[in-house]
């Protein structure tokens, strides 16, 4: 663990990178889980006095675009700058918050390519000669030695099992078979060059078993960069590609930023480039005498019904599905909560949506709702300055600062999962600890005014440093808590607020979502042309009429009227505080000149739960009461079996 770097680490640069993403596809949650890892790692670098420059990108040339761009019937070019839109706008819904974002079609990129190849070329590591053997254009590799043969003579890529095709060309090699031995020995030198461990032996055995040459150029593939010299080849893929990690800052000048920024801090990765960045990337390097990258995080894949996720099977999660329902929050949490980094993750909408629910809506989101409305209750939104701070306060604080210390080992460690699950332990305790103390009862207790000021600022303090640890995951939830509680303090350490200070009132900060809404919403995306047509023509039939899933939409639920007051200046408001069985909230109800506070204390009723809050005369209303109304408005609350569970859903 190195807790001790807090403070060592100030103002040193941190360079972090993903992938730049192939163009032929629209991006898939299996992109955004690398570029939403490296967004959290920029984040909490910078949390830890780093200064991050964050590169991501897009790999734009190769025989997979071109092949794309043709049976689209539109240039190369064009393809990309389609697609490259959908990733930009993506990563901004996922609030990644990148410094560069590099094309390898960009002037500088191009450029700074040919810079290598000729440094390389005047190293003496460059040849020329006939290429004979197989091709990938799916991984975009050359596969002659290892391809499988198969009875209908085609050979198979033994990475991504497609057909490969028959190359004879004419290229340029690179004499990677020299670096054999310079590779192990800087393997040896570096153990953690690699993480985790076991990809670093993987690595290791496929260097010993023995390399040979890579034909680095293409004479058949247009769609890249010339060579310099000799214009009928262009680069290939790969060698163009993994330079934009120095061409992204400014290789071609090498100017002041180049030499501070290089080498990388970070690769960011999953396991099916780990070759090309292992083996390929450190040997181009060693030979443009560059230093080479500090760290390289190898993640797992998600799959989808067992299989990686992947455009050529078919089997992609769009993650714009799951904004229609989701914050990109809870998309985020998701995945750094789910999938430890080594390993692979299987996406299912039952754990993506219980993951989310449980976590976020029940733990964190009703710690925060609950602690809020007990402070607005119980103290008007105001602390006064008398807080009594016990033992069992104390202990909050110290378990706190035990937690930041596990979270932080295992957030440097890049073991997110396991810090998240830390600090929703924590969390767990919070919530105990309400029960344990009972607010309720002390607020009617004159007496012991002090003591449920000091559990109710011990709460706002753990939360807000809760929420200070859990900002690189969750940005935009922890900016509206900040909001929420008044407090913008970052950083880590206990969140010694001050104990005489107003809060705001909070809505729901995750609303709960049920799989069936979620479901169909999957299915109306894979039917939508069919669904409009028939839609058209029932419309005018209908006309009116809701459908049942029109009805479902409304959440009706039975609640109890823990409170009701008056509200100020406003003869037909009553303020409520109804428990919905998941969540304390305040409702506003114009039904004041009919029923009165006492009526409604402890009655059972029914409130629209999922209505868009609003604020009525300054009270934030969180949903509706359900009553009928006679001609002249008069309300009628309509009477619940006093049996009826709190929370039962009307359906
Ligand atoms: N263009 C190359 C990378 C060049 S980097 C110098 C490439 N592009 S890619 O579009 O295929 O992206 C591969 C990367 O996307 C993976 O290494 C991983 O980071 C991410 N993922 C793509 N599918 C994924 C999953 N199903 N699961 C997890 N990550 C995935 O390879």
């Amino acid at each position: 663990m190195a807790i001790e770097k807090v403070d060592s680490v100030e103002k040193k640069k941190f360079f972090l990178t993903t992938p730049i993403y192939y163009v032929n596809d629209i991006p898939h949650l299996g992109h955004a889980y690398t570029t939403v890892m490296a967004d959290v790692i920029k984040r909490y670098k910078t949390m830890r006095g780093y200064e991050v420059f964050f590169l991501t990108g897009t790999d734009e040339h190769g025989q997979k675009i071109e092949k794309n761009a043709i049976k689209k019937g539109i240039t190369p070019k064009e393809l990309a700058d389609s697609v490259v839109v959908r990733f930009k706008e993506l990563w901004k819904k996922l609030n990644i918050d990148y410094d560069k974002f590099i094309r390898t079609t960009d002037e500088y990129h191009i450029e700074g390519v040919k810079k290598i190849f000729r440094k390389v070329q005047k190293n003496g590591d460059i040849y020329s000669g006939d290429y004979k053997g197989h091709y990938c254009v799916s991984c975009e590799s050359f596969v002659s030695d290892t391809a499988k043969d198969t009875p209908s003579k085609n050979k198979i890529c033994p990475d991504c099992e497609k057909e490969t095709e028959k190359v004879v060309e004419k290229c340029y090699f690179f004499k990677l078979s020299a670096y054999q031995e310079k590779l192990l020995k800087f393997y040896d030198e570096n153990p953690d060059f690699i993480q985790p461990k076991s990809r670093m032996n993987e690595v290791r055995s496929f260097v010993t078993m023995g390399l040979r040459d890579l034909s680095i150029t293409r004479s058949t593939v247009s769609w890249g960069i010339p060579v310099p010299e000799d214009e009928d080849q262009t680069i290939y893929v790969w060698f163009d590609a993994l330079t934009n990690y120095i061409t992204g800052i400014n290789y071609l000048e090498e100017n002041e930023n180049f030499n501070k920024m290089w080498p990388a801090d970070l690769h960011v990765m999953a396991k099916d480039i780990l070759k090309f960045h292992a083996v390929y990337w450190p040997a181009f390097l060693m030979s443009a005498e560059l230093p080479l990258p500090k760290k390289e995080l190898i993640h797992g894949w998600w799959l989808k019904d067992e299989k990686k996720m992947s455009k050529s099977i078919g089997n992609v999660l769009d993650p714009n599905i799951l904004f229609e329902h989701f914050n990109s929050d809870a998309i985020r949490y998701f995945l750094m909560r789910e999938a430890p980094i080594g390993s692979d993750g299987n996406f299912s909408h039952q754990g993506f949506i219980n993951r989310v629910n449980t976590d976020l809506s029940n733990d964190w989101g009703n710690l925060i709702s609950r602690t809020g409305g007990m402070i607005g209750k119980y103290l008007k939104n105001k602390f006064t300055g008398n807080a009594l701070i016990g033992a069992k306060e104390k202990e909050i604080e110290d378990s706190y600062n035990e937690l930041e210390k596990v979270v932080i080992g295992f957030f440097d460690d890049y073991k997110f999962n396991r810090g998240i699950e830390k600090i929703f332990e924590y969390i767990g305790k919070l919530n105990k600890y309400i029960v344990e103390k009972q607010p309720w009862a002390l607020s009617s207790d004159e007496s012991k005014k002090d003591e449920l000021e000091g559990v109710l600022l011990t709460l706002v303090r753990a939360i807000l440093s809760i929420n200070s640890i859990l900002s690189p995951v969750i940005p935009e939830t922890s900016e509206n808590v900040a909001e929420i509680l008044n407090n913008k303090t970052v950083g880590f350490g206990w969140k010694d607020t001050s104990d005489n200070f107003t809060i705001n009132e909070a809505g729901p900060l995750f609303p709960r979502v049920d799989l069936k809404d979620f479901l169909k919403s999957e299915e109306v995306e894979d039917n939508k042309e069919k669904r409009g047509t028939e839609k058209k023509e029932k419309v005018e039939m209908e006309e009116g009429l809701i459908t049942f899933d029109d009805f479902k939409k409304v959440e009706m639920v039975v609640s109890i009227v823990r409170n009701a007051e008056k509200i100020e200046n406003a003869d037909k408001l009553l303020k409520l505080e109804v428990d919905t069985g998941s969540d304390t909230r305040t409702l506003v109800a114009g039904i004041a000149l009919h029923y009165s506070p006492s009526d409604l204390i402890g009655k059972k009723i029914i409130i629209i739960k999922n209505l868009k809050p609003v604020k009525l005369r300054g009270v934030l209303s969180q949903g509706m009461i359900l009553a009928a109304s006679d001609k002249d408005g008069r309300p009628y609350i309509p009477e619940i079996p006093q049996e009826t569970p709190v929370g039962a859903i009307l359906k």
